[in-house]
């Protein structure tokens, strides 16, 4: 099959078009041939390899050859112990190990994949996986957000961003988006109360105080986090420096005990559920899918590229050609 494939980590010039082997389901495992396949920041992390966590399990070079994680495709065969799913079904998710995506097929386990819905295309589906369960999982999860309740997102306008704003929104929270200034009125669409350009405000030095920060990218030291959360406050972190994560590990407890606000490095899980409760808010039309731009799989590079130079807004899109028989 063909796949973009790179062997050391660097620019997106270091991703070529290969011919690989297909990989093969194991028992609980479904192979997928994939019809769309979208871009996250975890992927372009795990190109350049920055930050260091991005290296993980591969210090000097790449693990796994293939990035891309959000797939959508057809069911192509089946490992034995396979239930949920039959041959030619319709499935989307995030692949459990963050790659093998950007290819004419993928293998993950079944646990990892859901039924995706007629109404949606390929592409759409494809676009929902990590950045929904992150924005669920940091906005939803043990109901932290209150009706009325001060919520502010950084790095509001990218593919978490997006669905964040509008699932803080929907639990009634007043909504503060930080990002860049082409971001701006994206996030006043989906329907941020307040934006911040990162450029020119630092929203942990202007003396306003939330209960709920979600952060994606975060590189501030843990004090300016805790001076930006109300009392009882919950911060949570998914992407950013090293140094603020170490530091969020090695200090939130005690920052916990000390002003009773929680300032926490959130570990998002893979869950079915999720995107079947996610892809019903999108077909009720309460979430919006916020699809910048699409891209062949032969111009990854390209879409990457987009993506880690800092223009896309929401989430892109690699749609992967349908001509290879098994
Ligand atoms: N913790 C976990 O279990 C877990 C699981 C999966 C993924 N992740 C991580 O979660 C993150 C998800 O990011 P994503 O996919 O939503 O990224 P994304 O689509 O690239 O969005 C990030 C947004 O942040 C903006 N930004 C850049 N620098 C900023 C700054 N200093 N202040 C405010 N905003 C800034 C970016 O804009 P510009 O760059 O255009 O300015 C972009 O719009 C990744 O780091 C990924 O590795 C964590």
């Amino acid at each position: 099959m063909k796949a973009i494939v790179y062997h050391k980590y660097g620019s997106p010039n270091v991703l070529k078009l290969e011919d690989v082997d297909m990989p093969i389901p194991m028992y609980d495992e479904v192979l997928v041939k994939v019809h769309a396949v979208s871009v996250n920041r975890s992927d372009w992390e795990g190109l350049t390899g920055k930050p260091l966590y991005a290296r993980i399990g591969g210090l000097f070079k790449p693990q796994s050859r293939i990035l891309g994680s959000d797939i959508a495709g057809t069911v192509e065969a089946v490992g034995k112990d396979v239930r949920k799913f039959n041959l030619g079904n319709e499935v989307f998710g995030l692949l459990l190990n963050y790659g093998g995506g950007f290819a004419e097929f993928a293998c993950t386990s079944e646990k990892a994949l859901a039924l995706k819905p007629a109404s949606l295309t390929f592409e759409k589906a494809a676009a929902i996986p990590q950045a929904a369960f992150i924005a669920l999982q940091g906005i939803r999860e043990k109901r932290q957000v209150q009706p009325g309740q001060k919520v502010l997102i950084n790095g509001a306008g990218g593919g978490t961003g997006t669905f964040a704003i509008q699932l803080a929104k929907l639990a009634g929270a007043e909504v503060t988006g930080v990002d860049n200034s082409e971001k701006l009125e994206l996030m006043l669409s989906l329907g941020a109360d307040y934006v911040i350009d990162y450029t020119k405000e630092d929203f942990t030095k202007n003396g306003q105080q939330y209960d709920l920060i979600l952060d994606v990218i975060a590189y501030r030291s843990v004090f300016a986090y805790q001076r930006a959360l109300a009392s009882n406050g919950t911060y949570f972190v998914v992407g950013g420096s090293v140094a603020t994560m170490f530091q969020i590990l090695l200090l939130g407890a005690w920052i916990r005990r000390t002003t009773g606000k929680k300032i926490r490095v959130l570990a998002v899980q893979t869950d079915a559920k999720d995107l079947v409760y996610i892809t019903e808010l999108i077909e009720s039309g309460k979430v919006k899918l916020v699809i910048d731009k699409r891209y062949s799989l032969s111009e990854t590079a390209e879409a990457l590229r987009y993506l880690g130079e800092g223009h896309a807004k929401g989430k892109v899109v690699i749609t992967v050609e349908q001509n290879n028989q098994t």
